[in-house]
């Protein structure tokens, strides 16, 4: 099995995008772009602003993007090797980023004083920006009126997010992260008819899915339970991003307070016995990805009657262990999924801890993360390491939903 970000060759190899790189702190987060984007095959030319030099090298987004940066209007040798209008059109997408307030400015007025806004006046194709600023500048009516002239336009929008910035400031204003370009980027890209088949097919159009999601509850008595805190975000950003790619998709559910995403089909259960029985019921599937908190034990008896106080003191819980659904999944014989997926919440040793999991669980990867991490309990976001046979791949810090997109792409990957 092939790990990676690559894409399916067929699908977005052919695809190229013209970067550019504005002149603000968040420029040097472009050469994860540009990883990124190379390692899907992706093929990128990047337009270096003067801005934009002082904060990264020619040489490095050179090296990564494997070609070379233009940065002059008026330079001989950039017009003869490629004049700014080929170099505008020449891609598929052209993608600024980070897009400072200055830029946007001058591309929503039309300008064309260096060769990144002639660029973007030249261009017939479509554009996406990753506005980056400090927030004051990104709230000015100004900036606001350039960003709804530039819609107005045609011009797409990832980002800014919310919080804390390089100037100390916080809120609004922080470039998208890599990963969540990277994915505005590819939903671009595969949801153009190039990337379907010939009958206009999603990549995962006609496979199974099947994800667990959420915690599970163990009941001690008929009022008290044994749970824990997973909040099911994770589990159902990835039923929802495998579904948006055409899989048919079971998502088997602990309880949780959120709404199921659209086209999945959602079956609710509590226990750790349940949850099990139903991912039996929910074989065969191509693909199981297990993102459950499971309980690893419960109560050996459920007492039938409410558990009193009484002198004895606090009564004791026996606890038996609860079967593994990942590990039973990953045996399955015959009727195995083609790729199953197991998750990791670790505290220490988060890579070796994933790995030993690979193995002893006998699944193909496993996704782990710190979760000593702030807000990756129950929060938005989440930073992962995708831990396979073949390597390990540490992801930045990205939404849940941008990591499920990046999961989905993954998994239709390895699967055609
Ligand atoms: O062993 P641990 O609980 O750390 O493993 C986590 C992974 O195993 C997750 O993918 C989780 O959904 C799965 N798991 C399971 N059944 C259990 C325990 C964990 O499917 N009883």
């Amino acid at each position: 099995m092939q790990s990676a970000l690559a894409w399916e060759r067929s699908t977005v190899s052919d695809k190229r995008v013209l970067l550019i790189v504005g002149g603000g702190i968040a420029a040097y987060k472009c050469l994860e772009l540009v990883r990124l984007l190379r390692k899907s095959g992706i093929a990128v030319r990047c337009i270096l602003t003067k801005g934009g030099e002082a904060f990264v090298t020619p040489l490095s987004l050179a090296a990564l993007s494997e070609d070379r940066v233009y940065q002059e209007l008026f330079s001989l040798t950039d017009e003869a090797e490629m004049g700014h209008i080929q170099l505008s059109r020449s891609a598929d997408l052209v993608v600024v980023a980070p897009a400072t307030a200055d830029l946007m400015a001058r591309a929503a007025n039309g300008l064309a004083n260096d060769l990144a806004t002639t660029a973007l006046l030249a261009t017939d194709k479509p554009v996406l920006m990753a506005p980056a600023m400090n927030v004051r500048m990104w709230n000015h009516p100004a900036t606001q009126r350039n960003i709804a002239t530039l819609a107005g336009d045609g011009i797409s929008f990832v980002g800014p997010d919310d919080g804390a910035m390089a100037c100390g400031e916080f809120g609004p204003g922080r470039m998208a992260e890599p990963a969540a370009i990277f994915v505005a980027i590819m939903e671009r890209f595969t949801q153009e008819p190039a990337s379907q088949d010939m009958a206009g097919n999603l990549p995962l159009k006609g496979r199974r899915a099947l994800v667990t999601a959420g915690p599970t509850v163990e009941p001690i008595d008929p009022v008290r339970l044994l749970t824990n805190r997973s909040s099911g975000k994770q589990g159902f950003a990835i039923a929802q991003a495998l579904s948006a790619l055409g899989a048919e998709v079971t998502l088997v559910a602990g309880p949780v307070a959120l709404p199921t995403p659209p086209g999945v089909h959602r079956i609710d259960v509590e226990t750790a016995i349940q949850m099990q029985a139903a991912c039996q019921a929910a074989l065969p599937a191509d693909v199981a990805i297990c993102v459950a908190a499971v309980a690893d034990w419960r109560p050996a008896e459920e007492g039938a009657l409410k558990i009193k106080k009484g002198p004895d003191g606090p009564p004791a819980i026996n606890l038996i262990e609860n079967p593994d659904i990942l590990a039973g999944l990953a045996a399955q014989g015959p009727n195995r999924p083609k790729l199953v997926i197991g998750f990791a919440a670790e505290t220490n040793d988060v890579e070796a801890h994933a790995r030993a999991k690979l193995t002893k669980k006998g699944c193909d990867w496993v996704i782990a993360n710190d979760v000593t991490q702030p807000g990756v309990m129950g929060g938005e976001d989440n930073t992962v390491l995708l831990v396979t046979p073949e390597g390990t791949e540490r992801w930045e810090k990205a939404p849940k939903s941008d990591v499920a997109k990046l999961i989905a792409i993954q998994i239709a990957k390895a699967l055609t």
